[in-house]
């Protein structure tokens, strides 16, 4: 009998899903910022623990609106890893300022501190730092960074929703932050995101911003009479139908977390023998980061073992995948982008690194297909 495929990522369905779609639609209210988009929003705020959340259509737009919030423009630089997903880079880019590339710390594959210091000029604003797989970035070291030269940090918090750094929550670190909900994300929506604000000053015009440019927000809260354009703004609001979706899923947190770190300590259990034994450096979480189960890699001895190990799961019906493709040497990135000193750790780890299936609905016999699909290979280094 065909072994069924084993795929990277498979959307999680929540219980309540159905029902809040059918209420949303018997609603009649599917444009933005209905009581569904109110339910979401209250749930993100407090696993995130942010001070105001503002759902959006992706974490890309979350991005464009932190960009448009903190007016970049022209001659402005901002501090990016160069391993990071395009969207971190094109947020900066899109309001032609300029994306500077900094490399990452070979451990956790955030952006490294010393970098983003050397990094600094007279035209940088802000520091926009990832948080890969959830792992919370040096953030004690970056703030220090920010306030010497007067930056604003933005956490792209795209992998990281409940996941803490000494206790703290990310999010709640950066004046602002971004969630994806998108469908390979923990708690999805198909395509979905939010805006975490943590300067009240900023709210009201990060609303604005997210409603075309309008003080409509207001008027439906009934703070003012009638709405009108008031500043440059674009549509980033979610329909109030991809709203209960994601509430429900929101609503299922815990349990979606509690399965994803059961799949994750599995391997990590069943891994280390081998890993030790091949010269494999299974994922890093250093002490004080709580993670939140969104990936697990193994960082392979050489580049022909991470597409040599791609491709023997791939042979035995196991979906297992590489990850960003460095932005400083991409061909937006060298057009648009700024590389003070080669990203060389970012070209080595993101040459070696492989990334197993990872979701709340992979069984037990799924785990265990993985994990000896993984120990049957044999590393070349
Ligand atoms: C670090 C990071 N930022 C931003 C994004 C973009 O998220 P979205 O698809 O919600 O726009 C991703 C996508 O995976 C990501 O990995």
């Amino acid at each position: 009998m065909p072994t069924s495929l084993i795929p990277f990522s498979r959307p999680y369905r929540a219980p309540a899903e159905d029902r809040y779609l059918r209420e949303s639609l018997e609603s009649g209210h599917l444009h933005g910022d209905g009581p569904m988009t109110q339910a979401a929003t209250r749930l993100v705020e407090e696993i995130s623990g942010a001070r105001r959340a503002l759902l959006t259509t992706s974490c890309t737009h979350a991005l464009e609106l932190a960009s448009m919030l903190l007016d970049l423009g022209p001659g402005d630089e901002v501090i990016v890893p160069s391993f990071t997903f395009s969207s971190t880079a094109n947020a900066v880019a899109i309001r032609g300022a300029t994306p500077v590339f900094v490399d990452i710390e070979p451990s956790t594959l955030n952006a490294d501190p010393d970098a983003v210091a050397a990094a600094v000029t007279d035209r940088t604003r802000a520091i926009y730092v990832v948080h890969y797989g959830g792992v919370g970035a040096d953030l004690e070291r970056l703030q220090k960074v920010a306030d010497s030269a007067g930056l604003a940090i933005v956490e792209d918090n795209a992998h990281g929703l409940g996941a803490r750094l000494h206790g703290r929550l990310l999010g709640t670190f950066g004046v602002l932050a971004t969630q994806s909900f998108h469908a390979t994300k923990n708690v999805q929506c198909g395509e979905g995101g939010a805006l975490l604000v943590n300067d009240d000053a900023m709210f009201e015009r990060a609303e604005i911003i997210r409603e075309k440019g309008t003080d409509r927000s207001r008027f439906l809260r009934g703070q003012v009479d009638k709405y009108t354009w008031n500043e440059v703004g674009s549509s980033f609001l979610p329909s109030d139908l991809l709203a209960a979706l994601l509430r429900s899923q929101l609503e299922d947190f815990d349990d979606i977390q509690a399965r994803r770190h059961a799949v994750w300590s599995a391997y990590a259990d069943a891994l280390a023998g081998w890993a030790d034994d091949h010269g494999v450096q299974p994922m890093v979480v250093p002490d004080g980061a709580e993670h939140p189960a969104h990936v697990y890699y193994l960082m392979m001895p050489s580049h022909d073992d991470q597409t040599g190990l791609i491709s023997h799961l791939r042979e035995r019906g196991i979906v297992a995948t590489f990850h960003y493709v460095p932005l400083d040497s991409s061909p937006a990135g060298r057009r648009l982008g700024r590389t003070p000193v080669p990203c060389d750790v970012t070209a080595d780890r993101y040459a070696r690194l492989v990334r197993l299936p990872l979701f709340a609905g992979l069984t037990p016999a799924d785990v265990e297909r993985v994990v000896e699909g993984v120990r049957a290979y044999r590393p070349v280094g």
